[in-house]
């Protein structure tokens, strides 16, 4: 009889031949700074995160390179937003300033990235900017990605996490950044690009749409991906991969385990997933009321992420779980 419960006798057995390790290097920590904050305030709908004020930010960072995690994912909220999301840009624009904070912070013990999108920025809460009938101007949009990828990257920032899901977005940004004469003349060839490939339209960011503070009119259907769709997700990342990205993501993650594998099967790049404000609050949720262990849960959930064929977990719970893997 073949008895495959012999290697589950013991934790020590177990551990030895236990398939998926966590380690904090994998994991990636996001991180709000809102402009004009005077303290942090804890976001309702995600128990634990806040928004952070720029000494606050200052300490979270070093705090998670004390954890030993592998980088941080800023992003920022700002007090007044426009039709072009011009504080995307602006150096003085919060996530900009955030960014500076956080790489004099980070020291270089962890990798500082921000996220490359203009919704936090527009008074409409898109992706991009809007053309004459309201539809996202995915061209127009471009050369926005292009300015706010320089004020990023001269800020300090050593990964772009390109979430706008617009076309071509790789490869104008990887253009611009070679082609900029900033930076001495010398551009940005060594600023990296973690493209957010196969975003989906999903429920699962409601939280984060509170954390942003962001007034979506309408939704995301015309750039993020029908939650339907397999192959698209795999279609989605080859493209970024031949634009130019040197990691690709897959977001949400749980939802989406499927697409992680096939995309973690082909591509020649690091594959990241996005554990989402939803996956988060889920979890937060039902640990509070007592209907689920909440640290076996977070580590079961993070786990089948890897186990998928993730290299990188960017997840909300980042720091305490390095705790545990301790
Ligand atoms: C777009 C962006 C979103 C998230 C990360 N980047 C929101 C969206 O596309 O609506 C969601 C992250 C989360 O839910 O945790 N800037």
């Amino acid at each position: 009889m073949t008895r495959p419960r012999r290697l589950r006798t013991t934790p020590a057995l177990r551990a030895l031949v236990s398939e998926t390790r966590l380690h904090a290097r994998d994991l990636v920590l996001p991180l709000f700074i809102k402009e004009g904050a005077t303290e942090p305030v804890e976001i309702t709908s995600m128990p634990g995160v806040v928004h952070h004020t720029e000494a606050s930010l200052a300490q979270a960072v070093r705090e998670a390179a004390d954890a030993g995690i592998g980088g941080v994912m800023l992003f920022g909220v700002p007090t007044t937003r426009d039709a072009t999301g011009s504080g995307a840009d602006d150096p003085d624009g919060i996530l900009n300033v955030g960014i500076r904070i956080a790489v004099e912070a980070a020291a270089g013990r962890l990798v500082v990235m921000a996220d490359l999108c203009l919704d936090e920025f527009t008074d409409h809460g898109h992706c991009g900017v809007l053309d004459a009938r309201g539809g996202v101007d995915n061209d127009a949009t471009l050369l926005r990605y292009e300015a706010m990828a320089i004020a990023q990257a001269e800020a300090g920032a050593e990964v772009l996490g390109l979430s706008g899901m617009m076309d071509g977005q790789v490869f104008a940004v990887r253009s611009a950044l070679d082609a900029s004469t900033a930076n001495g003349g010398t551009g940005f060839p060594d600023t990296a690009i973690l493209a957010y490939s196969a975003k989906y339209a999903s429920a699962f960011y409601g939280p984060f749409r509170e954390a942003v503070e962001s007034t979506l009119e309408g939704d995301r259907r015309t750039y993020q991906l029908d939650p339907a769709n397999r192959r698209e997700g795999s279609r989605e990342s080859d493209i970024d991969m031949l634009e130019g990205a040197d990691i690709v993501m897959v977001k949400p993650a749980m939802s989406y385990l499927d697409v992680l594998a096939d995309v973690a099967q082909t591509s020649n790049v690091p594959v990241a997933a996005y554990q989402v404000s939803g996956e988060y609050a889920m979890i937060e949720a039902a640990a509070a009321n007592g209907w689920i262990n909440r640290r076996a849960a977070i580590e079961e959930s993070i786990v089948s992420i890897k186990r998928a064929g993730a290299d990188i977990v960017l997840t909300y719970w980042a720091v305490e779980l390095a705790g545990w893997i301790k």
